[in-house]
């Protein structure tokens, strides 16, 4: 798909569609068509009568360079923005296209909303997508399609450059999507360490792989312990990012990058097991967030660290009853093997320790529980620092992503006490496994580091469409580590 932003006068459309998404009282860009704007006001006067619910497609006469005229209005959903709206209306609009067989379309930009160009960018470009790899018969009208967005003059160099942006990140968070949609056979800890060197080489990123023997040597014993069962061996992904001018402050993304989570020894049920290819979901949007960062150049320093690995079994694998050394010296029991992303993560944390981190922020598909809590649509946030958290939580609303803080709360430490070690992998409880997640995480940020941990294991994919997403991976939380980024730390600063 091709999307450009371009200046026009009405009499300058040539088109097979001319697209208008309408609340029934707003006004356009570029419309000033008697014949057209006659339409559009009976069109906007049913909608408000709530005689038509959705889409009114009118052939136009043949004096026209424009076939058709596809009306579209805009359920108001209180307390529901409304650029998430017009993200999913483009999406729909996108099948409608395809349904049409249309091979090129123009959206009139309505005057009233602000960011509606990157919104209508974004949604077709995230609304086009589904994996396409293993199809016989490949989308093919995706490729063809053209869309031109006639903006408003105003600001139009302004707003050209954010419709660009918006492409650059939606096309890496498809990219990412890709990866994740991969089978674990194929995207192995190795493959993974593949991709990121790629990305690095393609925006001029340093990127550093440990092997099974860098590990061995340095003592990373979380990815060695889970990976010990597994025909693909572990790797330790490090991507680094320095700005010209030196950066008072070091964010590293910590991304959990399990290629594939079979519970271990503790298997998982067979129900929905193969999602579990997903588990890699964090350190994947770490790697392509860092592809975007090398191409957008923010003002602070930033590392991507993946730690990588399989959780299968064999007569090697690691055992319920283990006992661990972590890299910073505490011993974790383990006992259950299916709570191993804490136990890479924390040498994803050991790492940016060791790189001297002024903050952290993890990304993990890391509990079960977590989708307990808040279900599919919400990624639970954790953190030792509210600014951070609360920053955070901000740039997810900008960006159309949903989070939800959850509490550190010490007393449940209680749960994680162990008999013969520092401590456990898991909760003494069955209950409040996030919390008890996150607090084993803790235990491992080293002292004074701005921490956050985002647990994505209810929004890394999705088994139905939703907004504009179709069914599988979502790229979760790119776009959100994006906005922080790009303005850190002018933004955190701003006490609200
Ligand atoms: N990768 C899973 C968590 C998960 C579950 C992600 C569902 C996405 C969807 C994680 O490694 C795991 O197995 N967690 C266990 C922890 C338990 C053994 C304490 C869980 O949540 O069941
Ligand atoms: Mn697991
Ligand atoms: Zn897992």
């Amino acid at each position: 798909m091709k999307i450009s932003l371009t200046k026009k006068e009405f009499s300058q459309i040539s088109t097979d569609a001319l697209i208008l998404i309408t609340n029934g009282k707003d006004s356009y860009f570029a419309l000033d068509e008697p014949f057209i704007l006659k339409i559009v006001n009976d069109f906007k006067k049913d909608v408000k009568r709530k005689k038509i619910k959705k889409e009114l497609i009118v052939s136009l006469p043949p004096k026209y360079k424009i076939k058709y005229l596809i009306l579209y209005a805009v359920d108001f959903i209180k307390d529901f923005p409304l650029l998430e709206i017009i993200k999913t209306i483009a999406s729909s609009i996108y099948s409608l296209c395809e349904g049409m067989n249309l091979s090129k379309v123009a959206f009139l930009v309505n005057k009233d909303v602000d960011g509606i160009c990157p919104a209508i960018s974004e949604g077709l470009m995230l609304g086009s997508y589904s994996f396409q790899k293993y199809k016989k018969e490949k989308d093919l009208f995706k490729d063809k399609l053209k869309v031109e967005i006639i903006a408003p003059s105003k600001d139009f160099s302004k707003e050209k450059r954010v419709v660009e942006n918006t492409l650059i990140i939606t096309e890496v968070i498809n990219e990412c999507r890709d990866l994740i949609n991969e089978p674990g056979s194929i995207h192995t800890p190795e493959y993974l360490a593949k991709k990121a060197k790629n990305v690095g080489v393609e925006n001029h990123l340093k990127v550093t792989v440990l092997n099974e023997k860098d590990l061995k040597k340095k003592g990373y014993n979380g990815l060695l312990a889970v990976g010990k069962g597994s025909a693909n061996p572990p790797r330790l992904i490090v991507i680094e990012y320095k700005p010209k001018k030196l950066s008072k402050h070091h964010i590293c993304l910590v991304g959990k990058g399990l290629t594939f989570d079979s519970g271990g020894i503790c298997l998982k049920p067979q129900q929905d097991m193969w999602r579990m290819k997903g588990d890699m979901s964090g350190g994947a949007a770490v790697i392509y967030t860092m592809a975007i960062i090398g191409k957008r150049k923010p003002a602070v320093r930033v590392t991507g660290i993946i730690p990588a690995t399989e959780n299968t079994i064999d007569a090697n694998a690691q055992k319920p009853g283990d006992i661990i050394k972590a890299k910073n010296g505490k011993f974790i029991h383990v006992i259950n093997t299916d709570a191993e992303g804490r136990l890479i993560l924390t040498d994803g944390f050991a790492k940016a320790s060791e790189v001297k981190a002024t903050h952290i922020i993890d990304v993990a598909t890391l509990t079960g529980a977590v989708i307990g809590a808040l279900g599919n649509n919400i990624t639970g946030i954790f953190g030792n620092d509210k600014e951070l958290v609360n920053y955070i939580i901000k740039c997810g609303e900008k960006t159309g992503e949903n989070y939800w803080e959850l509490p550190l709360f010490a007393e449940y430490k209680e749960l994680l006490k162990s008999n013969v070690a520092d401590i456990d992998n898991i909760g003494s409880s069955p209950y409040a496994g996030a919390i008890t997640a996150a607090l084993f995480l803790q235990e491992f940020i080293p002292e004074k580091t701005k921490w956050a941990h985002l647990d994505i294991a209810g929004t890394f994919m999705r088994s139905k469409p939703y907004k504009y997403y179709r069914e599988g991976a979502v790229g979760v939380s790119i776009k959100t580590l994006i906005e922080v980024i790009m303005n850190f730390p002018k933004d955190i600063m701003i006490k609200k």
